[in-house]
Order: C-alpha cells, then structure tokens, then sequence
C-alpha cells in the first residue's frame, strides 16, 4: 500500500523561484526567507519519499480562462515546466508516476470526485516553486510528482470542506495501491496576498499565524471557514489557502508540527512554510 508519511505547506512565490535561479538567496531582502527553510530541507533530504502528491494551481498556464477545471490530476509520464511569459525556469522537468496518476484518477472518480484527467500539463510557479524550496537546486527532482491542480483563479473555487474531503479520500484510496509507496503532500499557495485592485499588497500577519495554528492543532474549525473570509482577511489571492487542506485532509487527525516557519515580506505575500508527520 502507499501511504502519506508527511504534509507540507508551502507559499509558491514566483519571486522566490526568480531568487534560487539567479543565486541572490543571500542578499539582504531573502536570506531571512531563506534561512527559515534550512531545516525543512534538512528534513526532507532525510525522509527520502518515494513519491510527492503536489497540490498546487495553475496561474493561466497550462489551462486558460476557456477551460478551468476546479480539480484536475496530472497522469503524464513527465511535465515540462511553463513558459510564463519569461520563459521556462531553467529546473528539471518533473518526472510523473503514471502508474499512482491513474490508480488515484480512478479511485477518487468512482469514490466521487470527478478529477479532469490532464494527459498533458505544463507546470508554472505553483508546482516548480515548492519543488525548488524543499529540494533546493538538484537535478534531477529527487523523486516523481503527481501533481494534483485545483481552480482558485475564477468564482467559484472548491469550499475548504470540500478540500479537506478529497485530502482524506486521497489518503484512504493510497491504501488500495498495490505496491509499497512513502508519499509526502505538499499543499501550496498563499498566504495572505492580494496581486490586484485597491487593497493589492495586503497582508495579514495575524490571520496567517491564526491559521497555521489551526491547521497544526484544529483544521476542522478551517474546514467552516467561507471563501468570503479568506478575501476579506487574506486577500483575493488568499484564497489559494484552500489547497493547503487537501495536504492536512490527506494526513490522520492528530499530527506533529515538525517545522514552521513565517516571513514578511516575500514579494507581496506572507510566505509561509508549515511541516506535518503523523503524530
Ligand atoms: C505572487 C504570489 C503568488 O502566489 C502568485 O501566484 C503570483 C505572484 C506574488 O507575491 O508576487
Ligand atoms: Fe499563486
């Protein structure tokens, strides 16, 4: 059987991702950032898992406005990272687990998900950026991804309850693969942040903290929480804090915080970082 053995959180800040491919994490604006993720790497470097299930959103790349799928799952045997206008970063290209895609794709459709099967799917800064800030700069990625994609671009996006029930429906379907698998979840996105409009650049220290507390010690008073709330108080791109409960949903009820870390500003985000095993 697979089974999740860790969760992670993670901000995916284009920025951050600019700042390892041009080698400047040690200047004065992002050593503080930096610095808070040495020991999640540490960490991961020593967990070796055979598999990452990376939950992330597209940002307009592989998927325009004229076909938004509100959860999708990539089945691919590799995915190219994005041209997002600049060109791709210059990172691996991520190799898949087919064979975990589809066992998943099946499982979570008849369990009633209704996942879009993606058999083609460039990643951007939502899938790259997390990969670059728990793995650093290797090549190639230390292990295949299966990325799982989720709308938080255009009204309406998932609710948290309904995050959180595909993160466990996950967890329970990995148990039915036939073959040994140690499978990390990455959540990603977020923290507060708002790229638009008259409140662009908000960012609220309070709510995020609130909700890392939450999500280590009580995610089911998250799972309550209305989208109305994460724009009021995180901001119009907050919302991508959603996804951060499909990675809490995949891992049992009582978890231990092995890392945290929270750092003002990256870029126009509160980033964050939060580290899950079971307890
Ligand atoms: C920024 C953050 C994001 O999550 C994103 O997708 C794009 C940009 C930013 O802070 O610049
Ligand atoms: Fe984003």
């Amino acid at each position: 059987m697979a089974r999740v053995i860790a969760g992670v959180g993670t901000s995916h800040v284009p920025a951050i991702g600019a700042a390892i491919d041009n080698s400047i994490t040690g200047d004065d604006y992002w050593s503080p950032l930096f610095a808070g993720y040495e020991a999640a790497r540490d960490w991961m470097r020593a967990l070796e898992p055979d598999v990452a299930i990376v939950v992330y959103n597209d940002h307009a790349s592989a998927f325009s406005l004229e076909l938004i799928p509100t959860f999708a799952i990539g089945v691919a045997d590799e995915f190219p990272p994005a041209d997002e206008g600049y060109g791709p970063r210059d990172v691996p290209v991520v190799q898949g687990h087919p064979e975990l895609a589809w066992h998943l794709a099946e499982s979570l459709i008849l369990d009633g998900f209704d996942m879009t099967i993606a058999n083609k799917l460039p990643v951007d800064h939502g899938l790259t950026v997390p990969l670059s800030i728990l793995f650093g700069e290797v090549d190639p990625w230390p292990c295949p991804v299966v990325p799982v994609c989720v709308n938080v671009i255009q009204y309406p996006a998932p609710t948290g309850r309904r995050c959180f029930q595909l993160g466990q429906t996950i967890a329970r379907v990995l148990e039915d693969y036939p073959d040994d698998l140690r499978v990390v979840v990455f959540g990603t996105g977020g923290m507060s942040h708002q790229l638009q409009g008259e409140r662009a650049g908000l960012i609220n220290r309070e709510f995020d903290l609130a909700f890392l507390d939450a999500l280590s010690a009580d995610p089911h008073s998250l799972v309550e929480k209305e989208h109305v709330e994460y724009l009021r108080e995180a901001g119009s791109e907050g919302i991508e804090l959603v996804m951060w409960l499909i990675m809490r949903g995949a891992l049992p009820a009582s978890v231990k915080e092995i890392h945290r870390h929270y750092h003002v500003p990256a870029s126009n985000t509160g980033a964050g970082l939060i580290v899950f095993e079971p307890a």
